[in-house]
């Protein structure tokens, strides 16, 4: 991986953590990344929105930064159960992932949605996930690449950069499964991915793109060595400190 590409290694608690549990896990993962006297990589929770007050605080002077799960695409207003950049902001967020699968499919969240919304991460001045995975059955029909350009195309906020954002290949089929593809797999869908950002901005070699989907501590190394892979997007192993630190410490 090219030094200017520093890993990511974040975990997405989705709709789990109550605050008592929740904190004694992100004060043992702050534990165990503030022994590393030089961090090699960057390590971020995004827990549910109401706990990112208490973990950010919990954090503090540890190498774990937390962010937000989704936001609006607008600054504020009538838009009754949604919450804003601004707010995850004020909340302690650096972070927020923006198009994740089940937003897209629970949701109905389309590429122009993700898109306005990862406009609004950054102007909130916030780093955008932009996430981005074909299902089993577009896999099967052979049209992964063709899936995923169009979503990398389509999803990209106006302005994104390296520094502002990242990009998360999530292929639908192994999120939560046990299962993930095999590391040609990976390896040709990063590369893809890659191709098609050279040509949407100036800096593509440079963005970090994440793998997820059933990433855990036996499979990291092999997943983090994969050329064009810069990190990873963790779901259920990011729950514990015990099952994310194997995972964070392949490249910490
Ligand atoms: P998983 O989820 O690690 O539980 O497969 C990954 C994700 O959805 O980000």
């Amino acid at each position: 991986m090219p030094e200017t590409r520093r890993p990511l290694i974040a975990g997405n608690w989705k709709m789990n953590g109550l605050a008592d549990e929740s904190l004694l896990q992100i004060k043992d993962l702050a534990a165990r990344a503030s022994k590393i006297s030089a961090p090699a990589c960057d390590v971020l929770i995004c827990p549910p929105a109401t706990l990112l007050r208490d973990l950010a605080k919990a954090a503090v002077g540890s190498p774990v930064t937390v962010g937000g799960q989704d936001c609006h695409a607008n600054g504020k207003g009538a838009h009754t159960g949604d919450i804003s950049v601004a707010m995850l902001k004020d909340s302690g967020a650096h972070y927020c992932i923006v198009g994740h699968s089940e937003r897209r499919a629970d949701h109905g969240e389309t590429n122009e949605d993700v898109k306005s919304k990862a406009e609004a991460v950054l102007r909130e001045g916030l780093i955008a996930i932009v996430c981005v995975g074909e299902t089993l059955a577009e896999r099967e029909a052979g049209t992964t690449l063709s899936v995923i350009s169009d979503q990398v195309k389509n999803s990209l906020p106006l302005g994104a950069t390296a520094v502002n954002t990242v990009i998360a290949y999530e292929p639908v089929w192994a999120i939560g499964t046990g299962k993930t593809p095999t590391v040609l797999d990976v390896q040709t869908v990063h590369a893809h991915i890659r191709s098609d950002l050279t040509g949407l901005m100036n800096d593509a070699n440079r963005v970090r793109i994440l793998y997820g989907g059933s990433v855990k501590g036996s499979n990291a190394a092999e997943l983090m060595a994969v050329e064009n892979v810069d990190g990873a997007l963790v779901g259920g192993a990011s729950l514990t400190a015990e099952d994310f630190w194997p995972i964070v410490n392949v490249c910490i």
